[in-house]
């Protein structure tokens, strides 16, 4: 069960490999035009999975002017991943979905003076228009930018011409790394930071900013789900309540398992950050590879919850369901909805 955005039809109206990896789309919609939308905003896509409906989201770039009534995203093909990158490398200019409205759960912050913005690989997609937008309202904004080699340096050069040496990439494949920390410290107190990649890299984010003894509400993520601790294997899930005993393979999600199993999940930004898809944890035995940024790290170490959009599991887990069938009105739940 999905939050409630308004969808409409879009047709893919361009298609342009920015690296090996990465090919941005342009979307049109077939009748009216674009929504407008801010940076930091993303469309939720109903792709063809393996053969089901299964919703990802992906983050709008650059500014809305850039491609007057319509979007713009960028997908990186991850050939390990949830199969949501497959499907969309698998369209042609011409080919039609199904795309919601802009929604923004990483809104840029316009007051500061000085902004620093953090990218991991594909995580430069929100940043981009970010930086745009800062540029344009005069303020000082710095962005990092890490990638694995020179290859996926996606959008590095209009960012380099509008940011000069405010832009710092760092090639791990060449040995560089960010130092987040100095780069925290030399930030102007109360400043805020936008931060969008892996989840190592906002773990690695959130230490350096937690030290520095920094507000938590000036630290802003978004991340895109992919990555984790563990290696992305099929995994067993069980929902007593619903008589189900699920495997959930490596190219799908847990979210998407559940709902092709009629076990209803309230969900929104499927990548980890609202929330609204924690489930509740009874029983486990192996391992939770949690890939949000919402539960806290000491909910994380507990392992009493999860969220089913992102996270994983090497081994089997039990789950408490939401919502129950209507043959069961009286029960009550042991779920955790997250408002
Ligand atoms: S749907 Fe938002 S965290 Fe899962």
């Amino acid at each position: 069960m999905k939050s409630n955005p308004t969808w409409q039809t879009v047709r893919v109206a361009a298609t342009t490999d920015l690296t090996p990896t990465v090919r941005e789309f342009v979307l049109q919609p077939v009748e009216g035009a674009a929504i407008a939308w801010a940076p930091g905003a993303h469309l939720q896509l109903r792709l063809n999975v393996a053969g089901r409906e299964q919703h990802r989201s992906y983050s709008l770039v650059g500014l809305p002017a850039e491609v007057p009534g319509a979007y713009r995203i960028a997908v990186k093909r991850l050939d390990d991943g949830r199969g949501g990158s497959k499907a969309m490398w698998s369209l042609a200019v011409g080919d039609t979905l199904t795309a919601s409205a802009p929604q923004n759960h990483f809104a840029l912050s316009l007051d500061a003076i000085d902004t620093l913005l953090v990218a991991g690989g594909i995580g430069i997609t929100p940043l981009v228009g970010m930086a745009q937008t800062l540029v344009r309202l005069g303020r000082r904004v710095r962005l990092l930018y890490a990638v694995r080699n020179d290859a996926e340096l996606a959008y590095a050069e209009g960012l380099r011409a509008l940011l000069g040496d405010a832009l710092v990439t760092a090639v791990s494949a060449r040995g560089e790394r960010l130092d987040l920390a100095r780069e925290i410290a030399a930030l102007p107190a109360g400043a805020p930071c936008f931060v969008c990649g892996p989840a190592g890299m906002l773990d690695a984010a959130r230490g350096a900013w937690s030290a520095q003894g920094r507000a938590a509400a000036d630290l802003r993520f978004e991340t895109f789900g992919s990555g984790g601790r563990l290696p992305t294997g099929s995994f067993v899930v069980r929902v007593p309540r619903h008589g189900a005993d699920i495997t959930v393979p490596a190219g799908e999600s847990l979210l998407d398992a559940l709902e092709a199993a009629g076990v209803e999940v309230v969900s929104d930004c499927r990548r980890g950050e609202c929330g609204l898809c924690v489930v509740d944890v009874l029983a486990l035995e192996g391992e939770i590879d949690h890939r949000d940024v919402f539960l806290s790290e000491h909910e994380k170490r507990e392992n009493r919850r999860l969220c089913a959009c992102v996270s994983r599991v090497v081994g089997c887990v039990t789950l408490d369901s939401a919502y129950r069938p209507d043959t069961e009105p009286d029960r009550t739940s042991g779920f955790a909805l997250v408002s």
